[in-house]
This record gives C-alpha cells, structure tokens and sequence, in this order.
C-alpha cells in the first residue's frame, strides 16, 4: 500500500468511529445450525427473545429516520459525528436481524409476519405524529434498548444461556446500544424537545410496547403448540417478570427516565463498554472475525 493509499484509507474510516461509535460489519450465519428453541433450549423465552428481533428491522428504520430528519439542524460536529456513527450501528442491526428472522421464519417460527404486521402500525404512527414527536418515541425505545441491552452485557448467567452464534449478535448490538444511547436524546433536546412530551410519550411508548410484543409473542407460542403449556409458561415469565426476574431488575432504571433532568449518561456504563470492546473485539476477542471490511474481507 502507498503512502497515498493509506492515507485515503485512513480518511474512509467513519465518522462514528471518531467518537467510540463505530459502524461495525458483521456477517452472523444462523441458517441450519441455529436451535429452534436456541435461549436455554427454553420455547417460551427463545421465543420472546425472537418477537423483539422481529421488531428491529423496522423498528430501527423509524428510529433512523426520526434522528435523520433533524441532522441537518444540528451543527455541534462532535454529535454531527455521533449521529452518523448512529445511523451506521442501526443499518448493521436491521441487516443481521432481517438475517436471523429470516433463518428463524425458514424454520417455522415465523418472525417475518411480525416484521410486516408491523410496518403499517409504524405508517400510522408516522402520520398521526410529529416528526419531533417521532424522535421522544425513539427516545424512548432508546432507552428500552440501552438498558436491557446493559443488563445483557452485566450479567453472566444471562448471557451464557443462549447459543453462542445468536448471543453473539445480542451481544454485539448491545454493546452498539450503549455505544449510542445519548444520540437520539441529544439531538431531542437540541431541536426543542420538552419534558411533558418526553416523559407522555414514554408512557404511550411503553403501553403499545408491551401490548404488541405479549400479542406477537403469544402468536408465536400458538403457532408453535405452546401457548397452553401453563405451568412451564409461568416460570419462564417469572424469569423476566417475577420478582428477581431480569426486566423487575430494571425497573428502577425504567424510572429514571421520568426524572426531569434525566440524561442517558447518568447511567454510567463507560467501564462496561470498554471491557466488552475488549471481549469482543480485541486481540482474542469473540467476535474478532466477524467484523468484515466494506468489501466483504475480515479486517484481521
Ligand atoms: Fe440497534
Ligand atoms: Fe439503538
């Protein structure tokens, strides 16, 4: 490579990567050899964890776009930078999700319907809403994403109970959740965004939340015989829902956000991230091959 060369080479490198938000490719295969029921050989929770997947995609479209309407107002370079890092993690995300629910919807469980069940609730919200409204609703799924996502990247136990090559995903878009998770917030409150609307719009946010994904969630479990299977369905909820159970835990951090002066930093996950930065993607990091090129090659 010539000195011309490298330096082109050098400038190439993302924006986002500038200010610790890089856009990395990824390149998971799932199709054939992921488990059906791959979280904890567990139907209930593998596929809870499948209806959020299902979401992404599109989900992450509207919040890529809700951030992007407003790019051109914001002229701090540094969060100009971190919004370009923002929309290149979503763009990976939607892609390795699209690929996983596809091998998902080819084995039967059928996350694509979800995905295009989907769509036109997101065309109605985006007609019925403004478009800052738009961005509190981000926002909001935002700080659904960091938090659960920092939870993964905490606890041990969590994240060992899922087949490696789907938590690898789970871990790689979790750690890229709180990489960006001030983005979106920023670039609310540079543009006008308000407490009343933020905070309104959470509640609104995570009633319609919770509604669709128990609905798609319990679509699932039927397609597949389970929804009946009571008792095992019980315990599975308490794993998430019970009183130790892994989204109970998060509600103190849920509440935060209702705080006036709420910033997504005040929860501090600095340390975290560099660790699964570390783990991930240093020297004999998890995913180290995964991270490909713009041309498709490995970059190690
Ligand atoms: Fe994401
Ligand atoms: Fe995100």
């Amino acid at each position: 490579m010539t000195a011309a060369t490298a330096a082109a080479a050098t400038h190439r490198k993302p924006l986002g990567a500038s200010v610790n938000i890089p856009p990395r490719r990824m390149d998971f295969e799932f199709d054939g050899k992921t488990p059906r029921y791959w979280y904890d050989n567990d139907a209930f929770l593998s596929l809870y964890w499948t209806t959020l997947s299902a979401l992404f995609p599109e989900g992450e479209r509207f919040f890529v776009d809700s951030v992007r309407h407003f790019r051109d107002q914001i002229t701090d370079p540094v969060l100009k930078a971190q919004i370009a890092g923002f929309i290149g993690q979503e763009a990976m995300h939607t892609k390795e999700h699209e690929t996983i629910n596809a091998a998902m919807t080819k084995m039967g469980i059928d996350a694509n319907r979800i995905d295009r069940q989907l769509k036109p609730i997101l065309g109605f919200v985006r007609k019925v809403t403004t478009k800052r409204m738009q961005l509190a609703v981000t926002c909001a799924l935002e700080h659904f994403t960091a938090t659960i996502a920092e939870q993964l990247l905490r606890d041990p136990d969590h994240a060992a109970k899922g087949e490696p090559e789907v938590m690898g995903l789970w871990l790689w878009h979790a750690l890229e959740e709180n990489e960006h998770k001030t983005v979106a917030y920023d670039v609310y409150q540079q543009v006008g965004g308000n407490y009343a609307e933020r905070a309104g719009l959470m509640v609104a946010a995570t009633v319609i939340f919770l509604g669709l994904t128990t609905y798609w969630h319990g679509t699932l479990l039927a397609q597949e015989g389970k929804l009946f299977d009571v008792r095992r369905n019980l315990k599975s909820a308490a794993y998430l829902w019970g009183r130790n159970g892994l989204f109970t835990r998060l509600a103190p951090q849920y509440l935060d956000y209702y705080k006036p002066g709420f910033h997504p930093n005040d929860h501090d996950t600095r340390v975290l991230l560099e660790e699964w930065r570390e783990k991930l993607f240093g020297a004999d990091g998890l995913l180290r091959d995964q991270v490909k090129k713009p041309n498709g090659k490995p970059f190690h």
